[in-house]
């Protein structure tokens, strides 16, 4: 404890200095006295108001301290991942544990709780625990260094534990940021499936009533009606396919694939199936391969992988212009790869919507992939199944040029 002198001088030249003139006065003698017992008591109340109960004993300065947990005890406390804080009655922090300090690297001993998350509702949480004995649960979300969200279970802990012999209160706080993410995710995943069936089912819905009613008898409308149906339930069905085959691959995604597969005939057995598309689309399929590489995969899957890449080249390549397959040089940044591009000489896609490609439903142009069937998840498939062989997805687009999607593959 460290005591500070400045105050007892004061008192004693103010004491001294109210008995001379009172003596000079030729005041009696219990005026003088009752005048000194005055100050004392003043200057007492001040001491106590003023207090720092950290200074003072009152909570302990931890580090190492007396009525701290100790040994195995401590230790234990130490390697918790949950980060855990004790507060004493006066709001000080007493103890923190290694994962406290990670999560509020600027939290010292001795500091007052709401220094150190300026939360609104944990501080009355914390308060509540402290003034009514009441457990309580807050979440809240820190924004540096970057956004987390964390839920904190506040409770007191009673008297004459390892702590000390004051009531206390223990904060113990959860990271809930992966969870919101997950959830949120899985919210958003719910909703974009929802809204990608309902647009064609009431389109279907509405040309049923149409058929049903003034169309009933004219067959050129049936005609057409009949088309646009069929459109919208092919790309109805596509979804539900794409989805499926998404939860089958994400299933899996943890089981590597072990069949060895010479990957340059199954590029030229999957570019040879897609032929028939060139004329769809009014572009030029072109290959370019070179050595003979071995990959541990799954036909099926890595299949799906190219056609999934062919298909966007030639649908968002443009008529006349060319897509080519080919084997890519080695790149360091690869190493022990071995990749192969799928390159269109179309429009581009802006810098800003690469890392987003291969999120679920996400379209550079909505309206346009919809209006080409498209289900906006042919590049989350691609890469899952990339992810489950163990490679990497490499895309590099040029606005105005083209794009070039490359598939590395670990080589066996
Ligand atoms: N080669 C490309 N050139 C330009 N944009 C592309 C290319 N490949 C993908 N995109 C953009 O990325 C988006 C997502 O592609 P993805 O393959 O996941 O979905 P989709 O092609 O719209 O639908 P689906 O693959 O189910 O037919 C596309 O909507 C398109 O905007
Ligand atoms: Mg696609």
């Amino acid at each position: 404890m460290q005591i500070r002198l400045w105050p007892y001088i004061f008192l004693g030249t103010a004491t001294g200095g109210v008995a001379a003139i009172l003596a000079t006065l030729e005041e009696p003698f219990w005026i003088i006295f009752a005048s000194v017992l005055v100050l004392v008591i003043v200057f007492a109340l001040l001491q106590e108001a003023m207090r720092d109960p950290v200074e003072e004993g009152d909570v302990v300065v931890v580090e190492p301290a007396k009525t701290m947990p100790t040994g195995f005890g401590r230790a234990m406390l130490e390697q918790l991942p949950l980060p855990l804080l004790v507060i004493s009655r006066r709001g000080r922090v007493v103890y923190a544990n290694r994962a406290a300090k990670e999560v509020l690297p600027t939290l010292k001993f001795g500091d007052h709780f709401a220094n150190l998350l300026r939360i609104p509702a944990f501080v009355d949480a914390v308060n509540a625990a402290i003034s009514e004995g009441k457990n309580s649960k807050v979440s809240f979300t820190m924004t540096r260094p970057q956004e987390r969200y964390y839920e904190a279970n506040i409770g007191l802990m009673p008297a004459g534990s390892d702590f000390g012999d004051k009531v206390q209160a223990i904060v113990q706080i959860e990271d809930r940021t992966q969870d919101r993410r997950v959830e949120k995710m899985r919210s958003d995943f719910v909703a974009n499936a929802s809204h990608e069936l309902r647009t064609p089912l009431a389109s279907i819905l509405g040309y049923i009533e149409t058929l049903q009613g003034h169309a009933k008898d004219d067959p050129a409308a049936r005609e057409e009606f009949l088309e646009i149906m069929d459109k919208q339930a092919t790309r109805m069905q596509r979804l539900v396919n794409d989805l499926m085959s998404l939860s089958r691959i994400e299933l899996n995604e943890h089981i590597k694939p072990s069949d060895p597969c010479a990957l340059n005939e199954l590029v030229l057995e999957t570019t040879s199936a897609l032929l028939p598309l060139q004329k769809k689309y009014d572009v030029t399929l072109e290959t370019a391969l070179e050595g003979d590489p071995v990959v541990a995969a799954n036909r099926d899957q890595l299949n799906q992988v190219l056609v999934n890449l062919i298909d966007n080249a030639m649908k968002y390549g443009g008529s006349g212009t060319t897509v080519k397959v080919f084997t890519t040089p080695p790149d360091p940044h690869y190493a022990d790869m071995v990749g192969i591009t799928v390159a269109d000489q179309g429009a581009g896609i802006g810098p800003e919507h690469l890392h987003r490609l291969t999120e679920r439903f996400y379209r550079v142009n909505a309206a346009q992939s919809r209006n080409k069937g498209g289900t906006g998840l042919g590049l989350a498939i691609v890469k899952h199944i990339v992810n489950r062989h163990g490679g990497e997805l490499q895309i590099e687009s040029t606005l105005g040029e083209g794009s070039q999607f490359t598939v590395w593959l670990p080589s066996s």
